[in-house]
């Protein structure tokens, strides 16, 4: 049609009739194809099968799951297992056989909930290192995952119920220089590259030395925010080398083997990666 100006006078009567064709013979078409959309959609047994589904709600996975499984395969690409242990413990898993003292404060009735003397609810991962060594010979190197308990205030930011993720690595020659490796390398890939961490001496009565290890708070990028609380720095672990003691009591040879273990708060973690403000949202 746009070109119809151009075509040459003697044969502007045949293009003509043709284009008038054309035209005719499109709209027919269009008419014919609407009728039987029209037609065809009003069947009652009409169904297209074309049309996208619905997609099924099926939920995600929680919070705390999501950061448990990124930790768990971040370790588990430089070799270490998984173990489970129980959530009702003895004392003796819980804490003698971590070298607690019989009087330790911990083992006070306002941080521990007891079921009786000897039976309570365990209050960190520790004691599946104990379970661990007790039945696999060195070298042994795991990760245990799981929900502790602690008598403490529920408020936003703790809560009586949370969960940790035990590290232990037992073998000949294993050197503290090794966790520190370890733990920054983990850092970095769980909270991204630019991230920094410090470590602080610290005590647990199962590691010597000890230390707690704090993350550059990624938020702010260490320059110090109200989740930092100004510090520019977050906790995020604690850990350090097995402690001779701890060795002899599951009969593995200190003098032979040394070993790290860490332990880390999942929950607190999750809510600032998350951005949940709250922990009992959990
Ligand atoms: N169990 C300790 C806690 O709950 C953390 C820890 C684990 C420290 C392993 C050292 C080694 O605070």
């Amino acid at each position: 049609f746009a070109e119809f100006g151009s075509v040459p006078t003697k044969l502007k009567k045949e293009a003509g009739k043709t284009l008038d064709d054309l035209k005719k013979e499109a709209e027919n078409k269009i008419q014919a194809l609407k009728e039987r959309l029209e037609t065809n959609t009003a069947r009652e047994d009409f169904f297209d099968y074309s049309l996208p589904g619905l997609t099924p709600n099926v939920g995600h996975l929680h919070p705390i799951t999501q950061s448990l499984n990124r930790v768990i395969s971040i370790f588990r690409e430089i070799g270490f297992g998984i173990e489970f242990g129980p959530e009702v413990e003895t004392d003796y898993y819980n804490f003698s056989a971590l070298n607690f003292a019989d009087n330790h404060p911990a083992r006070d009735m306002q941080d521990t909930f007891f079921i009786d003397d000897n039976i309570l609810l365990r209050t960190h991962t520790s004691p599946i290192q104990i379970r661990t060594m007790l039945k696999q010979k060195p070298p042994i190197r795991i990760l245990a995952p799981g929900r502790v308990y602690r008598n403490e205030a529920i408020n936003p930011r703790s809560h009586c119920v949370f969960h940790q993720v035990e590290g232990l690595y037992v073998d000949e020659n294993v050197t503290f220089s090794e966790l520190k490796t370890t733990l920054e390398v983990f850092a970095k890939r769980f909270f991204g590259n630019d991230v920094k961490i410090r470590f602080r001496p610290s005590f647990f009565p199962f590691t010597e030395p000890s230390a707690e290890v704090d993350v550059s708070c990624f938020i702010c990028g260490g320059k110090g925010c109200r989740l930092c609380k100004h510090t520019g720095w977050l906790e995020i672990l604690g850990c350090g080398m097995v402690h001779p003691n701890v060795l002899k009591n599951v009969g593995i040879d200190p003098e032979k083997y040394t070993g790290y273990a860490f332990g880390m708060g999942i929950d607190r973690t999750a809510l600032l990666k998350y951005g949940i403000n709250d922990i009992r949202l959990y």
